[in-house]
């Protein structure tokens, strides 16, 4: 009888030991993202075919994601994070959701500028915050700069969106970085003068308000153009073959331009595998089809984007680190609500 019950546990503890073995060895990781493209998932099945490990993806809101890696700490099923904005992944670094992570080929892969210098994230994608106009009422001689944008010819003429948005407190912290507070200040509170009406909508209802004449110019992501053109949406397809782009300060300091990222979640306990598929995410051969997906310059320096992209040229970008955008973040917010941008 004793010795039934003795098997009967040494059954159990090897059964447990193995399961316990078997959840290490475990060959997937999971990634909590916000992109949503089927081009995307073609790109983690090869990833999955060369390497064998499986990637499960948990897709929401980047906010949304920030607060239940908040939420979950330890206990979380996530290994990496991909979201959209310097500015977030900052902020994401800053709640200690992430940790570093070190390897030649990504140095190589993600250029110094599109990287945090910690190594708390790497840009997977870039993307450039323009002004788009109307060409039947502005020539594009009459654009020079964001600063220009304040000028008196402008008044009841622009639209953009609201100061809650990331990508505008982020172009608002490049002007911090650039100028200083109190000029920055000054800029925000032009350009609120010149708005056609109290920001509203997204990106795309720029583009739209443009051609239904609610203004003559707007500000946004270059991407959100090439997703208009190639949509299934006719009317946005229109919009988007009206609206012309420009890139401001090209003699000056540049387009502001931010990333997209992904990050090592702190508690993850797959390092070798995430990094594998960091690696994977920004090599050549990933990179054109994993920008394409959203009309995003690729940050491999060796690889070109898609041909809309290379029919507006190449640009001079701004030159500040991408992560002070998150450390003027508040300050940026508090400065535009001062400006009377809503
Ligand atoms: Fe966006």
């Amino acid at each position: 009888m004793h010795k039934t019950i003795y098997i009967l546990l040494a059954i159990l503890l090897l059964a447990t030991l193995s399961a316990c073995q078997l959840k290490n060895d475990d060959m997937s990781i999971t990634i909590y993202t916000e992109r949503h493209y089927d081009t995307d998932q073609l790109l983690y099945d090869t990833f999955t075919e060369t390497t064998g490990i499986k990637v499960n993806l948990v897709r929401d809101e980047a906010d949304k994601l920030i607060t239940r890696l908040q939420n979950e700490g330890e206990d979380t099923e996530a290994d990496l994070l991909i979201i959209a904005d310097a500015g977030r992944l900052g902020r994401a670094k800053e709640l200690e959701l992430m940790k570093p992570i070190t390897s030649e080929t990504l140095d190589l892969q993600v250029p110094e500028n599109y990287r945090d210098p910690e190594r708390y994230w790497y840009g997977l994608t870039m993307r450039a915050r323009v002004i788009v106009y109307h060409p039947d009422r502005v020539d594009s001689s009459e654009l020079s700069t964001y600063e220009a944008l304040t000028d008196a010819k402008w008044e009841g003429r622009i639209i953009t969106r609201t100061s809650t948005n990331i990508y505008n407190q982020s172009l608002m912290s490049s002007f911090i970085e650039l100028w200083g507070e109190d000029q920055a200040l000054a800029w925000a509170t032009g350009l609120a003068n010149n708005f056609a009406r109290d920001p509203e909508g997204n990106d795309r209802d720029q583009a739209k308000g443009i051609v239904a004449g609610t203004a003559d110019l707007a500000i946004m992501n270059t991407y959100y153009i090439g997703r208009m053109l190639y949509s299934s949406d006719p009317n946005e397809v229109s919009v988007a073959q009206t609206i012309r782009v420009f890139f401001p300060n090209q003699e000056t300091t540049g387009t502001h331009i931010n990333v997209s990222g992904i990050g090592l979640v702190k508690y993850s306990e797959k390092t070798e595998y995430a990094l594998k598929l960091m690696e994977f995410l920004t090599s050549e051969s990933a990179q054109s089809s994993y920008a394409n997906a959203n009309f995003e310059y690729p940050v491999h320096p060796d690889v070109l984007p898609h041909e809309l992209l290379l029919s507006w040229g190449t640009f001079i970008k701004q030159e500040i680190p991408l992560s002070v955008l998150s450390e003027h973040s508040s300050k940026a917010t508090m400065l535009m609500n001062q400006a009377g941008w809503k």
